[in-house]
């Protein structure tokens, strides 16, 4: 049986454990209230980055809206006294289908970044998704994890770069690979430009050539063609499974399963890159219907309620990824912080799970949905 540990979320001296009765809330309870207290305590620019969508950020209101819109369907008197949402991920079982997003540049919303995120993953039984975007480097993120570590592939101009980072992660025992193919240019970012978001020089990134530091911390239309064929080199030199992250059709998918691909992540890049595009949420069937169980099948952007889990598993997701909420977490708590988001999530996805009459992730299936 999991326990919810006591939150300790503190950011510099200031403690929302403490009962501040001047302020609004006293301890979040949900995602939404860590974005609430981390948007009122992060510098201006972190926050703004952290938050933003693509230009209108549109689909950004559509990737949580359309979980919202997606009524569910109980049934009663089922035997719910042991829940199970364990599931098993290339050979490995994970105690529960929520897994750490790649997110760039985590020391802009905490002093020891990355390492703190790896803690927490750690304590919240989580795979993490390191970023290509880190600001510390792979091998002191290892040290920190104690839960699986999977890293995200930005292909740099530079091949050797990404063959020389594959070989590190793998060194350091990371478990699969996630290659971003969503991402030839950065999207319209317009909250950024408005806060002047620029990463701070003295923010080193370890696994980021010049090229790609410039072209991805800055509004730059500068290109960097990744095709097919860069997929096929990636699997040639991984000794670990490949997932292409950022695929929203059916026939990409079916092109990736074509290339022999591990995974596939529907992602729409936390609707960072191309306003209007579906919510994942939208996207999935049609994936899911194109892969026909052939290959795992993870989702994220929106995902910020139990019942989004339930949604996702229900139309052929295997897990789940969330991005921004566990950055909250990492801002108000560190450690701590991530880890309490994780299991407010988890302890949501059970409590539905019983009130849906569904022992395991596999009884999660379209029968649930209203
Ligand atoms: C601040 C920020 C930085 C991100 N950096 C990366 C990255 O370096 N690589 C990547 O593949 N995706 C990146 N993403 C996208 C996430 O991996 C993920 O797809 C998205 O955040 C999921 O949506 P959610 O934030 O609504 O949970 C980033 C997202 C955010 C919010």
């Amino acid at each position: 049986m999991w326990h919810r540990h006591s939150c300790l979320c503190t950011l510099g001296t200031k403690s929302v454990s403490e009962n501040d009765m001047n302020h609004s809330m006293t301890e979040p309870v949900s995602l939404d209230d860590f974005e609430q207290l981390a948007r009122e305590r992060l510098p201006h620019v972190a926050s703004e980055y952290l938050v933003g969508g693509a230009a209108d950020e549109i689909t950004l209101r559509w990737n949580c809206e359309s979980f919202d819109r997606i009524r569910l369907r109980p049934r009663v008197l089922e035997d719910v006294a042991n829940i199970d949402t364990s599931v098993t991920l290339f050979g490995r079982t994970m105690p529960h289908p929520i897994l750490l997003a790649p997110v760039a540049y985590q020391r802009l919303f905490h002093a020891d970044g990355e390492v703190e995120t790896a803690r927490g993953a750690g304590a919240a039984e989580a795979i993490y998704v390191v970023s290509t975007a880190t600001t510390t480097a792979i091998e002191e993120i290892a040290t920190a994890a104690t839960s699986p570590l999977w890293l995200q592939l930005y292909l740099q101009k530079d091949r050797g770069a990404t063959r020389e980072l594959i070989a590190r992660a793998e060194a350091v025992g990371v478990q699969a690979l996630c290659f971003t193919v969503d991402t030839p240019v950065v999207g319209t970012r317009n909250r950024q430009q408005r806060a002047e978001f620029k990463l701070p020089s003295e923010l080193a990134t370890p696994h980021l050539d010049a090229t790609n530091r410039e072209r991805l911390t800055v509004t730059s239309n500068e290109r960097e063609p990744v095709t097919w064929r860069d997929v096929a080199m990636v699997q040639s030199i991984a000794h670990v499974p490949v997932l292409l992250k950022g695929i929203l059709t059916g026939d990409d998918a079916a092109r990736a399963i074509d290339h022999g691909v591990a995974g596939i992540v529907v992602s729409n890049h936390g609707a960072r890159n191309l306003d209007t595009v579906p919510a994942t949420i939208d996207a999935l069937p049609e994936v899911a219907t194109s892969v026909g169980g052939r290959v795992p099948i993870l989702l994220d952007g929106g995902i910020r309620r139990g019942t989004d889990v339930v949604k996702s598993i229900a139309l052929g997701a295997s897990a789940v990824l969330i991005g921004r909420p566990y950055v909250f977490g990492l801002a108000l708590g560190g450690a701590d912080g991530v880890a309490e988001v994780v299991a407010i999530l988890r302890q949501e996805l059970e409590t539905a799970m019983a009130l849906l009459g569904r022992r395991s992730l596999s009884a999660l299936d379209k029968s649930v949905l209203w």
